[in-house]
């Protein structure tokens, strides 16, 4: 069935045994683009052994090798940015010129991982006895990083190869086999990221990816005995796995409600260069997007006039024309931000723009004057709106930020880094970033997310050391 994509398992492209299929609906079109196999959970079984049989012998490939291996996936991912980034624009409506950026980095990373991973693996640790008290200098003991066997990666949609490569890449470098479940919606370029693994040459089983249903393998895939490691990024989903995941590392990054904190003395055009930015890059479906504006009162007219100016600039419309708005990812993920804006007009919020839909496009809007008993003040829109909160002092940032319960960044505005690193200190958040809207990159710095935000920090020394346990030897002197 050639119009059905199929999955990678033991280094061979396969049909699904179930005979069936799962479609990925274009969020511009919302028709069917692509389908890919459902998987069973038989054939995510003889995966899990292939994976487990590929990492022994890949724990022992020497990590030189290792790092050769991804350097030349690497470079053949950005040989073929372009049916890659193809694919994106389909499958999750990203801007082109964005997707392309997405491949790019993605190679960038694997690229790095593989220089990082050869450093800090390479280096173990040696200590003798004597530093503790009652000890005589007799026990010399050994210790080394050793990979954790299988780890499973499930990214989101809305980078479903960074995303991806970012879990795969440290993964395989500490010597571990990986097992992919793509999002349904990015699945197909995934698959032909994976392609790109397969043509560097990594040994049969070693990568993985099945496709499929989350109700029929989802459970399955992550609370399968094999797994010996989980690295997921996504939604609520994350805290369910959390709950049913067995006693194994987990790194998880769910969703954040980052705020933007803006105090009187702020550079207001760079403020409202990074609300843009910040709030509206990919229709504001980042973890890391800006998703409310805590603005002191004596500046906020100032500022909302001037974000509103560059609000009308923004372009809408489809992906492949490299609009700045496009359509967000599904019809119900379109309803759902439609029920956080009419929740406001109700209680009172105002209007910057009129509020524009047509199918899963939605027009750029800036909602003034929200009070925290508006819902968008604490849910997450993961669309192109975007709350503004006017406080009176510095004071209301926390209580108003820590009453939401995901907090990935944040990020405060201000000339004084007196104040701004004050500011920093009281936020409950795994980054603050100082004048600049938040970010997970540049992707070798660490990157957490506090409270139901996440579990573990990434960033790509992180995660090769996440992916990694400590053995020790310990010479035992007469
Ligand atoms: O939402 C995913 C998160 O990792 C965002 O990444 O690069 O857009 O800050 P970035």
């Amino acid at each position: 069935d050639g119009d059905v994509f199929k999955y990678y398992a033991d280094g061979e492209w396969k049909k699904s045994n179930s005979g069936k299929s799962v479609p990925i609906v274009n969020p511009t079109t919302r028709r069917t683009h692509y389908k890919v196999q459902a998987c069973s959970q038989e054939e995510v079984n003889k995966v899990m052994e292939a994976a487990k049989a590929a990492q022994k012998l890949w724990a022992k490939t020497p990590l030189w090798k290792r790092a050769e291996l991804l350097h030349k996936a690497a470079a053949i991912l950005k040989e073929h940015k372009a049916p890659i980034a193809e694919c994106l624009v389909k499958e999750i409506a990203k801007p082109a010129k964005d997707a392309v950026t997405e491949v790019i980095r993605s190679g960038d990373l694997v690229s790095y991982c593989a220089e990082e991973g050869v450093r800090i693996l390479g280096e173990g640790k040696f200590l003798v006895s004597d530093s503790f008290p009652g000890n005589e200098r007799t026990k010399y003991c050994l210790t080394s990083k050793i990979p954790l066997g299988v780890v499973l990666a499930i990214p989101p949609f809305n980078y479903p190869v960074n995303l991806a490569v970012s879990k795969i890449a440290p993964a395989l470098i500490a010597g571990n086999s990986l097992v992919l479940k793509p999002p349904t919606q990015g699945a197909v370029a995934a698959l032909h990221m994976v392609h790109c693994f397969h043509l560097a040459g990594f040994p049969k089983g070693l990568i993985s990816c099945v496709t499929g249903k989350g109700s029929e393998i989802g459970d399955f895939l992550t609370m399968h005995p094999a797994v010996n490691c989980i690295s997921f990024t996504g939604g609520d989903t994350g805290i369910s796995i959390s709950k049913k995941a067995g006693m194994i590392p987990l790194q998880m990054e769910l969703g954040g409600k980052d705020a933007c904190i803006v105090l009187e003395d702020a550079d207001l055009d760079l403020v409202a260069a990074n609300i843009i930015k910040g709030g509206f890059s990919y229709s504001g479906q980042r973890c890391t997007a800006v998703k409310v504006v805590l603005v002191m009162e004596s500046v906020a007219d100032s500022l909302v006039e001037k974000v509103k100016a560059k609000v009308v600039k923004l372009t809408v419309g489809p992906p492949e024309e490299n609009c700045d708005i496009t359509p967000v990812v599904s019809e119900s993920s379109a309803n759902f931000i439609e029920g956080l804006v009419m929740d406001a007009k109700q209680k009172g919020a105002t209007f910057c723009q009129e509020y524009r839909r047509e199918g899963n496009l939605i027009w750029p809007l800036l909602l003034d004057n929200v009070r925290p008993d508006m819902r968008i003040a604490w849910e997450e829109p993961f669309g192109p709106v975007l709350p503004v909160i006017r406080i009176g002092s510095v004071e209301e940032v926390k209580p108003l930020t820590s009453v939401y319960m995901a907090e990935m960044q944040g990020c405060v505005f201000t000339k004084d880094i007196n104040k701004a690193m004050l500011i920093s200190d009281a936020m409950e958040t795994g980054t603050v970033q100082i004048n600049s809207a938040p970010a997970r990159g540049p992707d070798h710095f660490p990157f957490q997310g506090f409270k139901d935000s996440g579990i573990g920090s990434q960033g790509i020394t992180n995660s090769i050391n996440m992916m990694t346990k400590v053995k020790s030897t310990v010479i035992n002197l007469p």
